[in-house]
């Protein structure tokens, strides 16, 4: 059940430690922080744990800039390093924990085949997913990966080589593509992997001829029954926390719906006795048109079904307004949602996600900074700690 006050695991920090900040930008201001700086311009300062806020504010104040946060005393920073949860420290109400250790690196399957060596999959479908009165083409492809050794995660890609050569006379090279369904596949036997893919599409800038993507368009025009040959899987960036009572906040535009669509049917539809979600999960999903809401009707489905955990709010650019009557952009609804976002990515077991376009990021940032502003805490130093705990995660391009 949401609860954006609910706090996550026990204390497990000592208070005692010391912790070095790497600070840059500080050259006017030596006088006021004590150690010397160096040839690259940078300082770096001794912090007792629980100084750690204030210090970090009097740098910002300061106009310096935190680089980077490291134990005095050795560590790998996995274990000791500052989590974004303990520069809490001024709310002494909340509990703090240490990031999750990573899943452990052989359990994730990368590179099984590679470009000389493809798995060959069958198309099982190919589905339309954008309806009348949208725009282009997506579809929702299923691939039969019986016989071969293919096992991926959810947030992973896989790469898709098109047959043909290139203009050069070298056979194209691999595109990589989201994985859209559950590690267990549509089918939930294990036996199928899905993606969802736009059909890329635009004018020759030159010519003013219609140019279409290799890849996309091939993959658009495959039939049930051909051939496709597959490499990967790759990718450890998107992966979903082992944890079911994570908070997962996901930010989409178009077919960065992909993983998320991954996610939502592991965490909601499949209910697999490996994994049943019980936290709270939040979808932002930018889109063109509402014909454009891809897998629409599953999605709304699990938002009835699932009201206290699931929460979905769409930006259709070219239907809505955002306050200064511009399109509605996936960022305007996060600034609009920032305190709300803000409070739950202060949870421990908040884990946030962004794919597609990567004009959404500074928005994104944007609407955080300015609610993190709002208990003066620097945004940017924050999300480092957040990447740096592998909370908060971006496949954009
Ligand atoms: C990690 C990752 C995951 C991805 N996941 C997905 C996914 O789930 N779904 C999906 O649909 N795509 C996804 N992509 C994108 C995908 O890999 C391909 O890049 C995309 O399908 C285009 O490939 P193509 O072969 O069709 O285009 P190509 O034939 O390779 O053409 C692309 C080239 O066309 C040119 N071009 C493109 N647009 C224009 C323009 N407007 N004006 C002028 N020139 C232009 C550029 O030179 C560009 O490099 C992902 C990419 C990455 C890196
Ligand atoms: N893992 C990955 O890296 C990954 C995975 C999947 C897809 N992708 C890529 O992500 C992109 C998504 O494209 P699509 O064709 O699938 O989507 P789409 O259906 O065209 O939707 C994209 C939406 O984003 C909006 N948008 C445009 N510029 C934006 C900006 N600066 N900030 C926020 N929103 C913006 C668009 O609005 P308007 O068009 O109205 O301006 C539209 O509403 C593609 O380039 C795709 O290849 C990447």
């Amino acid at each position: 059940m949401y609860n954006p006050n609910a706090s996550g695991a026990n204390s497990t920090v000592a208070g005692n430690r010391l912790f070095v900040y790497e600070v840059e930008g500080l050259g006017q201001n030596q006088d006021a922080m004590s150690s010397p700086i160096r040839k690259s311009g940078r300082m770096t300062v001794t912090v007792p744990y629980n100084r750690m806020n204030a210090e970090m504010k009097r740098i910002t104040r300061l106009g310096g800039k935190i680089v980077s946060i490291r134990p005095l005393n050795g560590g790998d920073g996995s274990s000791q390093a500052a989590s974004a949860n303990e520069l809490q420290t001024d709310r002494a109400s909340k509990p703090m924990t240490q990031a999750k250790p990573k899943a452990a690196k052989s359990s994730i399957p990368v590179n099984l085949y590679r470009p000389k060596n493809p798995f060959i999959g069958k198309c099982l479908s190919n589905e339309e997913l954008v309806r009348e009165g949208g725009t282009g083409r997506v579809r929702h492809l299923k691939f039969d990966l019986s016989g071969g050794d293919l096992r991926y995660l959810e947030g992973q890609s896989i790469g898709i080589i098109p047959p043909g050569e290139d203009d050069k006379g070298k056979p194209h090279k691999l595109r990589l593509y989201s994985i859209a369904s559950t590690r267990h596949g549509d089918d939930n036997d294990d036996q199928t992997i899905s993606l969802c893919v736009r059909e890329l599409e635009y004018k020759n800038p030159d010519t003013g001829e219609t140019v279409y993507g290799v890849c996309s368009r091939y993959l658009c025009e495959l039939n049930a029954g051909d051939d496709v040959a597959i490499t990967g899987p790759v990718g450890k960036e998107m992966l979903l926390p082992e944890d079911e009572h994570a908070n997962i906040i996901m930010m989409a535009t178009g077919t960065g719906i992909a993983p998320f669509r991954a996610f939502l049917w592991r965490m909601f539809k499949e209910q697999h006795e490996d994994y049943k979600f019980k936290g709270f999960a939040w979808l932002f999903f930018g889109i063109p048109y509402t014909a454009n809401v891809l897998y629409k009707e599953e999605l709304e489905e699990l938002q009835a079904q699932f009201p206290d955990n699931f929460r979905l709010t769409y930006a259709i650019s070219r239907e809505q307004q955002n306050a200064e009557g511009g399109k509605m952009y996936l960022q305007h609804r996060i600034q609009e949602n920032a305190d709300e976002v803000w409070k739950l990515v202060q949870q421990p077991n908040t884990h946030a996600y962004i794919c597609g376009l990567k004009g959404m990021e500074g928005g994104i940032d944007e609407g955080m900074s300015a609610a993190a502003s709002k208990q003066d805490i620097n945004w940017a130093d924050y999300q480092k700690l957040l990447k740096k705990e592998h909370r908060w995660h971006v496949e954009t391009y």
